[in-house]
């Protein structure tokens, strides 16, 4: 029986515990639970979201075991390898897998049954990996993916438009990484597509665009050595949308089952997101390129899945 009012965090370096503070600002859970192979860092984090806690709306913050995480509504994993500079985050499909698996064994001998939410990188990877691990139903296990992206993309394009970026629908789809597509046959500005709304102004350069989005991740790491506030950001909209039932579209990342030819992979599609994960994956209509883009990334995704030696069952 999973607990609706608890969600565990899995992973409690700079991803995890940004998100524990975002979701505890949020006032999304009653429960936060954290666990960290460094117990001592998962302690501290807990004391420290602890104290703000008391000026925040109330939740309970513990460091805490699989067993208390298993009564999760969702259990959200951050543990994985990082990257850094410009290393690409397939180069670490291997060794992010050999924290990811073990994790979600752990949860799952625990007794977790509820939706697994997967940011640890390559995300699309750790899905499947997390999916394989957990024998869940493909519904229940979702990676990131590229809401993180779509939401750059967004704000790229606001800040070239001069218009918000809640005015802007856009998608990025296929891997979290170098070879994701941005949809821009669906882009659209009040309804406009891109060219309509641009007329008359300076319309964005597409392929600049895709390249800035692409390289935000790369830009904040050589920077700061880490992005946490974005991709925090992500996993309480996902949060939010299971918990409130929300059933919106995000793109996330999902077991492809022959959309657009594509199968046994995670990528991210817009996905119907509801209370147990993922209720639908849509398909909507890509230009020639986009669909050939896509099929692309998924073998990008395939080939780093094999080359890390994965492809035949798993670590
Ligand atoms: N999906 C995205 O868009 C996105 C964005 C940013 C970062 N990430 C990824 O998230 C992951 C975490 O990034 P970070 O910056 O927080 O890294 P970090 O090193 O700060 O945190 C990782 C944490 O995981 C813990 N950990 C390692 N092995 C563990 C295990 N077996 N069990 C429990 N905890 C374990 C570590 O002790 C550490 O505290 C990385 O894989 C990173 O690439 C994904």
């Amino acid at each position: 029986m999973t607990r609706k009012e608890r969600v565990a965090i899995i992973g409690v370096g700079h991803v995890g515990a940004t998100s524990a503070y975002a979701l505890m600002l949020r006032a999304l859970f009653s429960e936060i639970v954290l666990l960290d192979s460094d117990a001592a860092l998962a302690r501290a984090e807990a004391a420290d979201l602890s104290d703000a806690n008391a000026m925040a709306r109330p939740a309970r913050i513990w460091s805490g075991d699989y067993a208390e995480a298993a009564d999760a509504r969702i259990a959200v994993v951050t543990a994985g390898a990082v990257t850094h500079g410009a290393q690409s985050r397939l180069s670490v499909t291997a060794e992010s897998a050999a924290i990811v698996a073990p994790c979600v064994e752990q949860l799952m001998l625990a007794g977790f049954r509820g939706v697994l939410l997967v940011a640890a990188n390559p995300v699309d990877l750790m899905a499947m990996v997390a999916y394989r691990a957990s024998g869940l139903p493909a519904s229940q296990v979702i990676g990131t993916g590229t809401l993180l992206d779509s939401s750059r993309l967004r704000q790229t394009l606001a800040a070239l438009l001069d218009v918000a970026p809640d005015a802007i629908e856009g998608l990025v789809l296929g891997e979290h990484g170098d070879s994701e597509v941005v949809a821009y046959s669906g882009v659209r500005v009040g309804g406009l597509t891109l060219e309509a709304f641009a007329a008359g102004r300076a319309a964005p350069d597409r392929g600049l665009v895709a390249d800035q989005v692409r390289d935000a991740g790369y830009r904040i790491v050589q920077g700061k050595g880490y992005t946490s506030f974005g991709i925090a950001t992500a996993i309480v909209r996902i949060c939010e949308a299971i918990v409130r039932n929300e059933r919106t579209v995000l793109p996330v990342s999902t077991l492809l089952r022959g959309e657009y030819g594509i199968s046994d992979i995670f990528m991210s599609l817009p996905c119907l997101i509801g209370i147990d994960g993922v209720a639908e994956v849509l398909t909507p209509a890509l230009s020639d390129d986009e669909t050939r883009d896509l099929r692309a990334s998924a073998e990008t995704l395939r080939r780093s899945f094999a080359a890390a030696g994965l492809a035949a069952g798993g670590p």
